[in-house]
């Protein structure tokens, strides 16, 4: 019977977890030991006396919990001390952002250990279940407009009052992905009236099927800005100066901007220059999600809410984090698939060849395999 591990997480500001009560329990009946290191779930609203009573083991320390482990969970990358606890060999699964913390890939290699990274899960539908991209995306477009709606000293909602009217906020989503549509769902619910853009056209239904309006420039790159795999490419300088003459037309009317753009791999497109922030009327919102990667908005700080002339820019980390217990119970889910590619019949047993496994799969056997990570 092989042994997985859940350890707390390490990262400042991290609240979600690997795995809850619910997921240890399926884990377990894949015939697997699962072990929780005291605390793991506490921010994310799972006390250990639920995993115990799921069927895990609770460890009072990381080591504990890693010394015998064969497949450990993380959300985000392990600590150096929970590297050094790593018994070579062992799988790492996480959110390990393989192409921005090349140190974090290779002190995993360096152990011996076989690490792979849920980012890479190719969005086939097989693996629609183990998509954490999504999952997380989805939550994060969601509290992001709550935070907007928190930041902005206004209402969002139009409200006829024998006092007067308030008019509805004007809502701008820059980046139609997951997350963005997420976004556009949330503030219409709350009564914004909302417009959305994306480089690639199939966002355009997307938009306009949840009642907003879409807005880009549709060229002929335009129409060929979908990869096979269903991202955005990196636009061409030419497209990115038209993009930026529409952004400044509109931006200036918005009350509230929300970016979410992302190109894999690649940092953040810069997608709202400081003069575009400038135009805003004092007492607008950006939140910029895509500031953990570079920022899409000129001068998002990561953990700040920066103001320039009156209006805010807001740059949390980890949006996803501030709904741990949803964030996680999802993560969770798409953890305990994945881990049904590791096993078999209680016992770690990868099928290397697997598309999943084998797209997902960062280093093995003390070598970084993965050919987009590859140093020779
Ligand atoms: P993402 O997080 O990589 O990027 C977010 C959004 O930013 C994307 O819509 C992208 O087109 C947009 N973007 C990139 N550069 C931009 C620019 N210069 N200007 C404006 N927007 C820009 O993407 P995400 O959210 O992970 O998903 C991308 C697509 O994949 C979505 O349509 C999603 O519905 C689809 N998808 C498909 C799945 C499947 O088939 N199994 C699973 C999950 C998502």
């Amino acid at each position: 019977m092989s042994v997985l591990a859940v350890t707390r997480e390490r990262r400042a500001g991290e609240t979600r977890v690997a795995a809850t009560p619910d997921a240890a329990k399926k884990l377990i009946a894949l015939g697997l030991e699962v072990v929780v290191e005291a605390g793991a779930g506490v921010a994310a609203a799972a006390p250990d006396a639920d995993y115990a009573a799921a069927g895990a083991r609770v460890a009072a320390s990381a080591s504990e919990a890693l010394k015998d482990a064969d497949i450990v969970l993380k959300v985000r990358g392990p600590a150096e001390e929970e590297i050094a606890a790593l018994k070579p060999g062992a799988v790492v699964v996480g959110l390990l952002n393989p192409y921005q913390d090349r140190p974090l890939i290779d002190a995993l290699n360096g152990r011996g250990v076989t690490v792979f990274a849920m980012e890479l899960v190719p969005r086939i539908t097989r693996a629609q279940v183990m998509d954490a991209l999504s999952s997380q995306a989805n939550l994060a477009g969601y509290r992001a407009v709550i935070e907007a709606a928190e930041v902005y000293g206004r209402a969002l909602p139009m409200m006829m009052t024998a006092a007067g009217t308030v008019a509805a906020a004007k809502v701008f989503v820059m980046g139609a992905g997951v997350a963005g549509l997420q976004a556009i769902a949330t503030a219409k619910r709350l009564g914004a009236v909302v417009t959305a853009t994306d480089v690639r056209p199939a966002a355009k239904e997307q938009v306009e099927s949840l009642g907003a309006k879409f807005i880009a420039v549709e060229d002929e790159e335009f129409k060929a800005a979908e990869t096979a795999a269903g991202y955005a490419k990196e636009m061409s300088a030419e497209y990115q100066a038209k993009q930026a003459a529409l952004v400044a037309d509109h931006i200036k009317k918005q009350d509230i901007v929300i970016t979410t753009a992302l190109i894999p791999g690649r940092p953040a497109p810069r997608l709202v220059s400081a003069e575009h922030v400038a135009s805003m009327k004092p007492g607008s919102v950006l939140v910029d999600l895509a500031v953990e990667q570079g920022g899409n908005v000129a001068g998002a700080q990561a953990g700040e809410i920066v103001e320039t002339s009156g209006v805010k820019i807001v740059g949390i980390p980890n949006l996803a984090g501030r709904v741990a217990a949803d964030s996680s119970a999802l993560y969770a889910r798409n953890l305990t698939a994945f881990v049904g590619l590791l096993v078999k019949d209680g016992a770690v047993a990868p099928d290397y060849d697997d598309e999943i496994l084998k797209a997902a799969l960062v280093a093995r056997d003390g070598a970084v395999v993965h050919p987009a990570l590859r140093t020779a």
